[in-house]
Order: C-alpha cells, then sequence, then structure tokens
C-alpha cells in the first residue's frame, strides 16, 4: 500500500473514537443524528462481537483526530461455493481534507482486508458524482442501485 502523507495514520476504529471526531466525519456523507455516548457503546459493543465481518477504518491526523473512515461488511453467502462478498460502506473524509488522497486510501486498505479475510469481490453504491473517484480506486461501474425505504 502506498503511504498516508506525514503525520496520519490508518487504524481499526477504537471506542474512544467518539470523543475523536468520528461522528463528525460521517456527518460529511449524510445526517448522523445526535447520538450520545452510551448509545455509541452499545452499538460499538455490537459491532465489536462480529469483528470477523465488521472491518471500520479511521485515519487519524496528527492530533489524533478522526479525518477519515471507512467500512468493509464480509458477506457470506452459499453461492460460489460459499463465497465471501465485501460491501464497502461508509466512506468519509472531512472537507477540509478532501483531495489528499485519503479517500483512495482507505479504499485500498479496506479492499486488502477483503482480500486477506477471502472476499472474491467487493461492491459499492455511490452516487454518480462519486464515480470518477471509485474509478480511480479500480471500481468499475456494474449493475443497478435500487431502494426501499420504510
Ligand atoms: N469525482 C471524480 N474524481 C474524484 C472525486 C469525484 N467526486 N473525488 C475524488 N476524485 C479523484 C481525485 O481527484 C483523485 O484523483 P488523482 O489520483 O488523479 O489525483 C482520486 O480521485 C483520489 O481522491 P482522494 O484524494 O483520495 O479523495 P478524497 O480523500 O477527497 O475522498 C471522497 C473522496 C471519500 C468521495 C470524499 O470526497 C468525501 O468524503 N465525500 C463526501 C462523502 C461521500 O460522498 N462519500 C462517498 C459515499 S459512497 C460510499 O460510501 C460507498
Amino acid at each position: 500500500l502506498a503511504a498516508l502523507p506525514e503525520g496520519y495514520t490508518c487504524r481499526p476504529l477504537t471506542r474512544t473514537d467518539y470523543a475523536n471526531g468520528f461522528l463528525d466525519v460521517l456527518r460529511v456523507l449524510t445526517q448522523v443524528g445526535d447520538i450520545s455516548e452510551a448509545q455509541w457503546d452499545e452499538r460499538y459493543s455490537w459491532i465489536e462481537k462480529r469483528s470477523d465481518s465488521y472491518f471500520i477504518l479511521a485515519i487519524v491526523d496528527e492530533k489524533k483526530r478522526v479525518v477519515g473512515t471507512g467500512a468493509l461488511v464480509a458477506e457470506r453467502k452459499f453461492i460460489h461455493n460459499l463465497g465471501m462478498v465485501g460491501h464497502i460502506e461508509d466512506i468519509a473524509v472531512a472537507k477540509d481534507q478532501q483531495g489528499k488522497k485519503l479517500g483512495l486510501r482507505i479504499i485500498q486498505a479496506l479492499n486488502f482486508v477483503a482480500e486477506k479475510v477471502g472476499c472474491y469481490k467487493t461492491i459499492l453504491d455511490c452516487s454518480e458524482a462519486n464515480e470518477g473517484f471509485y474509478v480511480k480506486c479500480g471500481f468499475k461501474r456494474a449493475g443497478l442501485e435500487m431502494a426501499h425505504y420504510y
């Protein structure tokens, strides 16, 4: 993997990232809501128990603030000989940190994890506006995204 800019580190999400600005980074992606520390702890514990399927990365700057994140969810299938598919989710880089290849490094790291744990492919949904970014990350357009909201 190519290097991050000087002073930045890529590591798994930690419980203490509640206080390190993790949710604020996600706010560049979409609405997050007001999540209390107790709610955070409960969800973090749920995800932690599933550490064979959930891989959430944080990029932190020299002050240990979270400036980027991305998730990989490894889905176990029956098809393709009990194949595993990696789902890339919730990629976000803080507004003032965009354009430094942090997004690219997050995708490269998640792809590395996906291959390591045995995924035969990695897929994601994105807007047209982000297509160019994912093409630069080595993805190609495949299929059509559909959604049903409740
Ligand atoms: N369209 C076309 N090219 C792009 C775009 C874009 N929207 N964004 C970045 N690129 C290019 C860059 O110019 C760069 O090209 P280069 O190698 O020729 O210089 C390359 O892609 C890598 O860019 P990065 O610097 O790694 O991108 P960045 O760190 O800014 O992260 C990201 C990109 C994650 C899309 C960021 O802009 C962001 O957080 N946006 C808001 C949240 C968002 O939309 N997230 C993705 C949702 S989809 C999902 O989560 C599955």
